[in-house]
């Protein structure tokens, strides 16, 4: 049995030693055409696309262009020049110091179109905010206010001391959360600027700055429309969530406790711990 197999594999082996071209040939034609298909189910099934959707950058003739062009490199001064304006230029817009190429969106970024105050310039600061015409610049230090509760007072209004231990890290968990926030905004729309999300943008390079310079300039105050949109007052709600949370430690500890002291009793002490935990839930 293993014999004949043996001779057989030879067989086919030698065979396809003889005339290895037609083989090799017919494998290709085979694949091609498979492929071939794929692409026509996908251009079928998704419309437009012949990849079902995968777009990376490796097949984007425009990226792998500005992949092999070296980075475009402008101070924010120059960066002007592509708003738009200039129909023989390219459109850029910089988000967090990087420069990406929008022309494919040239109804929405050029003069006219809804979002000309993000073109030829870094606007970060408004991608959070949303007051596009006064936050149109790219420091965004202090902009996560955007996303802080109303019930957490400033820093500059209340300083840590003036405030309860419950108070103080009530604020520190909320601005903590705003920070991560603002970054997940950024990151957003740096994947659309990117193309990851369909459009026919991509990255071109960064802004030269000098970041010592922003760092000196006060931090701005949030612009009023964003002030107003701040969440609502969340420490009451916080406050029931952490108490809830000290008391199930609290019961898991006794817990341990008791079967630590008395096996016996862990039964039972389970049983009045599952007990506790249904009351906890009406919190
Ligand atoms: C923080 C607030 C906001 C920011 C940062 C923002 C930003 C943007 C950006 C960058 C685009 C262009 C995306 C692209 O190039 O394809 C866009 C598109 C759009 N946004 Fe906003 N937006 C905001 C709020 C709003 C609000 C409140 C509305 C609705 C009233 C809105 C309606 C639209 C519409 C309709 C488009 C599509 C424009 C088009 O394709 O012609 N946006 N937004
Ligand atoms: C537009 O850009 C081109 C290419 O850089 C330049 O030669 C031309 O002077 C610009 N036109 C205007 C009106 O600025
Ligand atoms: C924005 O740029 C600064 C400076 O390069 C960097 O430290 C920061 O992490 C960037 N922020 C985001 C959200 O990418």
């Amino acid at each position: 049995m293993a014999e004949k197999k043996e001779t057989k594999s030879n067989a086919a082996t030698s065979k396809s030693e003889d005339n290895s071209g037609i083989g090799v040939v017919d494998a290709l034609r085979i694949i091609a055409g498979l492929l071939l298909i794929n692409c026509i189910a996908s251009y079928f099934v998704t419309g437009d696309s012949i990849t079902w959707n995968y777009r990376p950058w490796w097949i984007r003739p425009k990226v792998l262009a500005a992949r092999l062009r070296s980075p475009v490199i402008l101070a924010d001064g120059d960066l002007f020049h592509y708003d738009g304006r200039n129909e023989s230029l390219p459109i850029y817009l910089a988000l967090n110091g990087t420069i990406y190429d929008v022309t494919a969106g040239r109804r929405i970024y050029a003069p006219g179109g809804p979002y000309n105050k993000f073109a030829g310039r870094d606007a970060t600061r408004a991608y959070i905010t949303g007051c596009f015409k006064e936050d149109s610049i790219a420091d965004y230090r202090g902009a996560e206010w955007t996303f802080v509760p109303t019930d957490v007072p400033h820093f500059m209004d209340k300083f840590d001391e003036d405030l309860s231990e419950t108070k103080r890290d009530y604020r520190y968990e909320m601005v903590g959360q705003a920070l991560e926030e603002v970054d997940k905004t950024i990151a957003h729309w740096a994947k659309v600027f990117r193309g990851e999300t369909g459009k026919d943008y991509f990255e071109v390079g960064y802004v030269q700055r000098n970041p010592g310079l922003m760092a000196m300039l006060p931090i701005r105050p949030l612009c009023a429309a964003a002030e107003k949109k701040r969440p609502k007052p969340k420490f009451d709600k916080t406050a029931k969530y952490r108490r809830a949370e000290r008391a199930e430690q609290a019961r898991r500890q006794q817990l341990e406790y008791a079967k630590l002291t008395n096996p016996a009793l862990s039964e039972e002490a389970e049983r009045a711990a599952a007990a506790g935990n249904e009351g906890h839930d009406e919190i």
